[in-house]
């Protein structure tokens, strides 16, 4: 296990498609999800996918612990590993809220997602994962998902103008 680098925003392994995963039980899958982990929780994240360390592969991470102290009235998503997920959206209307990116250091913005979804996936047994989730778990789930399709959260933004530094403290929201 070892913490990898996290490539950031501009390398082109972030903007491709991810290639399927195919049979997640193999061992190398596994060693790759055990990097993904201690790299996203090394660097306080709540998702990583793996092309967020320079593996086009459809592999995501993520979880949003109750109890988390930037909590805002999130839901609990327990730490899931996803293989090739597929992502239903079960009510359309839009929610905007704050979102941030390992890839995008330092920086957060303005983010419209769906506000429920269904999900699928395969976790490292082989086994189908499926579940409905609401606001915050949504969102994670979306913007991880995302990062398979070759798109970071700033392609989403509405208003590229709440794009902003997060140490800026020179002003007030
Ligand atoms: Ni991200």
């Amino acid at each position: 296990m070892s913490v990898r680098p996290i490539l950031r925003m501009g390398h082109p392994v972030l903007r491709r498609r991810a290639d399927p995963v195919g049979d997640p039980t193999r061992p190398e899958i596994a060693a790759l999800v055990e990097d993904m982990v201690e790299t996203m929780q090394a660097a306080h994240g709540r998702g990583i996918a793996a092309p967020q360390i320079g593996v086009s592969l459809r592999l995501v991470v993520f979880h949003a612990p109750l109890g988390d102290e930037n909590a805002r009235g999130i839901e609990d998503a327990p730490l899931t590993v996803l293989a090739d997920p597929v992502i239903e959206v079960l009510d359309p209307v839009m929610e905007s809220d704050w979102e941030g990116c390992l890839s995008v250091p330092g920086m957060a913005g303005v983010v419209p997602r769906a506000r429920a979804i269904r999900y699928r996936g395969l976790d490292l047994s082989g086994q189908r994962v499926e579940r409905v989730a609401h606001g915050f778990h949504a969102r994670v789930v979306q913007h991880e998902c995302d990062h398979l399709d070759g798109i970071l959260y700033p392609q989403r933004m509405a208003d590229i103008g709440t794009l902003r530094f997060l140490d800026d403290e020179s002003f007030e929201d």
